[in-house]
């Protein structure tokens, strides 16, 4: 097999807000590789809907939004790490708009803000920031973005150098070319990973297809800690529609007086919280949750009728059309909705500059857990936390590399490649696909009991096997590298939520659903504990 080894002085791994915004920061002397695991559009930065958090308006303030952070966090965010990221988020904003994406004069209001600061490009902020950043990424000559590149694994300097001693540093990555279905070597003197969320694991969810934590797992197995994995976001409000899976329908929406209300048309989030159905995500999940399983019905709906179908139209055009696809006109019916896992606030520890335990490591954006978010992340604070952790990168980079002269090393062992796996095998791969992220939305879900969650842990423990097994004799393809990720992670997100014996912010378990003074701390995992 050919031997194909790429160097770069950053490697970036994903291509979302945070990988995106790091390439642009770089200096220019600095050669750059991103990885884009398929598309240069597919990342859950294109999806976002909502948009970006920062205090922006006279009425408004940093300290409204530091308290509305802590409290959707329920004691468990970092105040140090919240404060830095919202008295920047003015600046990071005025960045965007310098880079060319054009934020509406407007801001929304979504659910835990008491204030409108909601930057967004109507309903499709995400996806016009993907296209502006990608358009800026590529006028850089110093930047090579490559598609089709899925991360297997990092590469340490002592499995290059077995008698290093001292701290253990990541010096490059074993990545799958799906193109031309080969493992190539990308060396580096630093290695940023951006995957984003792992939103995969369960079986309903509003994130991308490729969201399966990819990063996370990798930086794990290599010998960093992950913290809180076992607080899940589930969002409210994803459309309910057999034709249309994973279809978001924004919080922005209740921003603008939607309200919740089930098949008899009743307002049942009044009973249920003073902000009724603006309340914070985990509260307005729950509820929808407990709802539907006391009337047995598939779905709660969103009553947009107060707006007419032009201002509709106007103030969500991306939602609109889709609705209108699907025959559902919201100015005079209501939209079938239904939550589905949304958001990773735990992952791999890291300062806000993405410094990881291991040396030439760094992890920002949703694979990181830098305790901005604690128990529950305040809505639009996931893009913010991007462009703030992308800005600390890029300056800790920039630093590090300024009269540096390291060189990486000449010989790395190649990929060894196993025998061909039996295509017919593909079945048992797709089969435990699906068979973890239906266990893990039955059994560690919205609502969690200690029975379900050991009954996950054991199965789990079974499924990891069996993929490690497969995986040792297997030729890599995208499908067993994905498996092998989510397998790993239900795992760490199962091993968490048993660990959390009360319930706060998004983990709920109703065998603890009291909150506990002594939880009041992140749950850490160290490798080696996910099968102990
Ligand atoms: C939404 O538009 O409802 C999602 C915003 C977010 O998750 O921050």
């Amino acid at each position: 097999m050919e031997k194909m080894v790429n160097h770069s002085h950053v490697l970036i791994v994903g291509c979302g807000l945070s990988g995106l915004s790091l390439c642009l920061k770089l200096p220019n002397k600095l050669r750059v590789t991103v990885l884009c695991k398929e598309g240069l559009m597919d990342a859950n930065t294109a999806w976002a809907q909502g948009g970006i958090a920062a205090v922006s308006s006279d009425d408004d303030s940093f300290e409204n939004h530091i308290r509305d952070t802590l409290i959707a966090g329920a004691g468990l965010c970092r105040t140090d790490v919240v404060e830095k990221v919202i008295t920047q988020a003015p600046q990071r904003i005025a960045e965007l708009k310098s880079w060319g994406v054009p934020l509406d004069p407007s801001l929304h209001l979504e659910g835990g803000h008491s204030y409108r600061r909601i930057h967004h490009v109507g309903d499709k902020t995400g996806q016009i920031i993907q296209q502006t950043l990608i358009k800026e990424a590529q006028k850089r000559s110093n930047v090579q973005i490559l598609e089709q590149h899925i991360l297997i694994d990092f590469i340490l300097n002592k499995q290059v150098t077995p008698e290093v001693t001292g701290k253990t540093q990541v010096i490059g990555a074993y990545v799958l070319n799906k193109k031309y279905q080969r493992i190539e070597t990308f060396l580096a003197h630093a290695i940023v990973v951006a995957t984003g969320g792992m939103g995969k694991v369960y079986l309903y969810t509003s994130n991308w297809s490729g969201a399966t934590g990819d990063g996370v797992a990798a930086c794990f197995r290599a010998g960093c800690r992950v913290a809180n994995l076992e607080f899940t976001q589930f969002h409210p409000t994803l459309l309910y529609h057999p034709e249309s899976p994973n279809f978001l329908i924004s919080e922005a929406l209740r921003g603008e007086g939607g309200e919740l209300l089930n098949s008899k048309g009743e307002a049942f989030m009044k009973n249920a919280h003073p902000l009724g159905s603006l309340a914070p995500r985990d509260i307005v999940a729950r509820t929808i949750d407990l709802a539907l399983k006391k009337s047995g019905e598939p779905c709660v709906y969103l009553n947009m009728t107060h707006l007419s179908q032009q201002t509709f139209a106007q103030k969500f055009p991306v939602i609109f059309e889709h609705l209108k696809n699907l025959n559902i006109d919201p100015s005079t019916q209501w939209i079938p909705v239904v939550p589905a896992a949304h958001y990773c606030c735990g992952g791999v520890i890291a300062d806000l500059s993405g410094k990881t335990d291991l040396d030439g490591l760094f992890v920002i954006g949703e694979s990181a857990y830098t305790g901005l978010h604690g128990a529950n992340r305040l809505a639009s604070n996931s893009l913010l936390e991007c462009l703030v952790m992308a800005h600390e990168c890029a300056q800790v980079l920039a630093e590090s590399f300024s009269g540096y002269s390291g060189t990486l090393p000449k010989d790395v062992p190649v990929w060894h490649y196993p025998k061909k796996s039996d295509d017919d095998e593909l079945v048992v791969v797709h089969h435990m696909w699906d068979e973890i992220r239906t266990l893990m939305w039955n059994y560690v879900g919205i609502v969690r009991t200690n029975k379900r969650l050991a009954r996950a842990m054991e199965r789990l423990k079974l499924i990891n096997q069996e993929i490690r097994n497969y995986y040792e004799d297997c030729w890599p393809n995208a499908d067993i590298i994905e498996l092998r990720n989510l397998g790993l992670n239900a795992l760490l997100i199962v091993k968490s939520a048993l660990k959390r014996r009360e319930s706060r912010g998004s983990h709920f378990n109703k065998d603890h659903p009291e909150t506990l003074q002594e939880f009041a701390k992140e749950t850490v995992l160290w490798p080696g504990d996910e099968f102990r």
